[in-house]
């Protein structure tokens, strides 16, 4: 098959059934709107088994059929994200136990127990009905295993499966005391079966215990996962796999819940579902950009791959605070964003809007008017058109010189951790802070987990910036050693290296590697109120810091700057240390944007040479490369609210509007305008 950019989205048909015209009519807006790729079945467990062990597959072999038979493809889902009333009814074990112990009722979704038996047989049978039926379908492109995994239950099941876990990892309860610290108030613990799971009327001061609990709660929901996709990888070893992850606005991070970095390992293909608020009245369009080019950074470095936005918007949202549909060219341009980060697809939420439930109002292809007429529908047709254009840009990779690390077990921990600025410690806030600096620059950045950098090593990357990476187990400290002594260079700042992996604190306060490698000593974290600052002077100019200011010792490290203010005026706020064939700098205290401006673009960019698109453009004008088969293609976008100019080095194609741009002259890019060129 020719090589085509996925456009399509979540079609729910199972709630048509009794609309034999909407079907059709369905099959005939996809083609409009040139759309090839469809997640069909997600929730539609109890339109496949209306009662147990009656399987009604028809609707779906036809639903297959008319979108094989314009060549589309079908993404077919795992019902599991929401099940039938008579499996609940039967089987009350299914339903999940909440923290308190409450046993929940039937009703939404994502209640299911992760570890019940009877769950994982109900959808071993409906999972293995599937890949039976469509395994030779012409349609069948990928499996959409469920459907955004989340929650947790704390069911006998649960908490039994819990305390084996445990076991299999501490191996006797004094090892486990000892990570748990659990002298502290007399909580130790006797046996397995004592250590119960974190509940607010329970135990939530251990934190050791609260982080085993979010590692067992991922490691359970892959667990299931893995459980979910035996039939599939059988019966259709061909078929790839992907499950959808969730990214979260305004602060940009991968769902909490979840560390989606062990979750990467067991995907084929990485997909996320992405809803950033455009047009809202807290921040500038190119801000709001910004967060989401993070977050498709995140999800591509998981993988180090293209990847698919399996959810987006065509219009609007329904569970935003207020739900405003995307502006004129906003569609067309928040695709390209995603793009531009190494999307090869563009699917949305939802296909038609529903006439009830909680979703009705939530943006869609097809509104309640059924027409082809409305601005949406175009707008969404104008992308069909500019993804087919636009093909070859399909597998395409995205170069970084610089990697951003990125911890969900630090925001787990951080989140726990009582101190420094106790409501919020901006652990997220603080690593899109340093990345926005390098995206303003139009340098790429990988977003990559600790796991990576201790499986993979961090070779490739000129730099690695490590803010606030409070947790620093051994091995992590082990691998941005050997990094920086084999060249590299790394940026660390305050509250880094702080505590293991169970949040015990490392004796001295700060990891002995990472004293050794930035040459200096933290020996105490000042916390400001929020109007309070001090001050960092750092080449010629003065700087705020405000929040953390860590105070230091210095034992080999050159100070670069230094604080203003204070008991601590006149002590080193930055450092750079020679380390091997390498240098390791850190920043001490929290600053705003013109700090890590100035501080960035004279140590990593100009300093290490980093590479950089040769297309001059203003501020709110972003570039991206993706390079593949030879060639670099150029993303160009621009976030700003009015026309801008840029400058080309060379002549140059753009993909989408298939005008040639010669060398030299000054280019118009309208309002939201995006251009793809090579
Ligand atoms: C999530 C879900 C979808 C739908 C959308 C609405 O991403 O996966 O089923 O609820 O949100 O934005
Ligand atoms: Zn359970």
């Amino acid at each position: 098959m020719q090589k085509r950019l996925h456009h399509g989205g979540d079609y729910n048909p199972d709630q048509w059934l009794k609309h034999p015209e909407i079907l059709a009519d369905d099959i005939k807006f996809m083609q409009q709107v040139k759309a090839n790729t469809f997640s069909v079945g997600i929730f539609a467990w109890a339109a496949l088994e209306p009662q147990e062990g009656e399987f009604t597959f028809e609707w779906l072999d036809s639903v297959m059929d008319n979108i094989a038979s314009f060549g589309g493809q079908v993404i077919l889902a795992t019902p599991t994200a929401a099940r039938p009333a008579w499996l609940s009814q039967k089987y009350p074990e299914v339903t999940r136990t909440s923290p308190r112990r409450e046993k929940m009722l039937h009703g939404a979704r994502h209640n299911h127990c992760f570890t019940s038996p009877v769950y994982r047989e109900k959808t071993s049978i409906i999972n293995r009905k599937l890949a039976e039926r469509y395994k030779n379908h012409p349609a069948l492109f990928m499996w959409h295993i469920s459907n955004e995994y989340n929650g947790e239950c704390h069911c006998d099941l649960c908490r039994a499966a819990f305390s084996a876990w445990l076991e299999q990892k501490y191996g006797t309860i004094d090892t486990l005391n000892d990570a748990y610290w659990s002298a502290f108030w007399s909580h130790t613990y006797n046996d397995f079966s004592q250590v119960e799971p974190p509940s607010d009327i329970g135990e939530i001061f251990v934190h050791g215990l609260t982080l085993d609990w979010r590692r067992f709660v991922t490691h359970q929901t892959i667990d299931f996962y893995k459980h979910e996709i035996v039939p599939l990888r059988e019966i259709t070893p061909n078929i790839p796999i992907t499950t959808n992850f969730m990214g979260d606005f305004p602060q940009p991070m991968p769902f909490a819940g979840l560390n989606y970095a062990p979750f990467a390992q067991v995907v084929d293909v990485i997909s996320w579902d992405a809803y950033p608020p455009w047009h809202n009245d807290y921040e500038c369009t190119e801000e709001t950009a910004a967060r989401l080019a993070f977050l498709n950074d995140y999800f591509r470095s998981l993988k180090n791959a293209p990847f698919f936005i399996l959810e987006s918007t065509p219009s609007m949202v329904n569970w935003h605070s207020v739900n405003r549909p995307k502006r004129p060219e906003m569609h067309l341009l928040s695709s390209v964003a995603c793009l531009a980060h190494g999307a090869d697809a563009i699917m949305y939420f939802q296909w038609r809007k529903s006439r009830g439930s909680s979703e009705k109002f939530h943006g869609a292809v097809i509104d309640h008017d059924n027409s082809a007429q409305n601005r949406v529908f175009k707008d969404v047709a104008q992308v069909g058109e500019m993804l087919e254009r636009v093909s070859e840009i399909k597998g395409s990779h995205n170069p970084a010189e610089i990697a951003i690390i990125y911890d969900t077990e630090t925001m787990w921990a951080l989140g726990e951790t009582q101190g420094f600025i106790r409501a919020d410690k901006k652990y997220p806030q603080t690593v899109f802070a340093h990345y926005k600096i390098f995206r303003d620059g139009n340098a790429p950045v990988d977003v990559i987990s600790p796991d990576k950098c201790c499986a993979e090593g961090l070779s490739r990357y000129k730099a690695v910036i490590a803010p606030m990476l409070y947790m620093m187990p051994d091995k992590l400290a082990n691998a941005l050693a050997l990094y920086v002594e084999n060249g590299g260079t790394l940026v660390t700042t305050y509250i880094s290296g702080m505590v293991n992996e169970s949040d015990l604190v490392h004796h001295s306060g700060f990891h002995p590697k990472l004293r050794e490698i930035l040459g200096i000593q933290v020996t105490e974290t000042d916390s400001l109120y929020p109007t309070q600052r001090n001050g960092i002077l750092y080449g010629n100019a003065s700087y705020k810091a405000l929040d953390n200011c860590a105070v230091l010792e210095i034992a080999d490290a050159e100070i670069l700057g230094t604080y203003e203010q204070d008991f601590y005026a006149g002590s080193a706020a930055v450092t750079h240390n020679a380390y091997g064939k390498g240098a390791a700098y850190f920043i001490a205290a929290r600053t705003e944007e013109d700090f890590l401006a100035a501080f960035y673009e004279k140590e990593i960019l100009n300093h290490l040479n980093i590479a950089l698109p040769q297309i001059k453009s203003p501020r709110g004008v972003s570039i991206q490369t993706r390079t593949g088969n030879g060639v670099t293609y150029y993303f160009v976008m621009n976030f700003t609210d009015e026309a801008q100019t840029i400058q080309l080095p060379t002549d140059m194609c753009d993909l989408i509007s298939g005008r040639t741009l010669a060398k030299g002259q000054q280019s118009l890019l309208p309002k939201y305008g995006a251009m793809i060129l090579k």
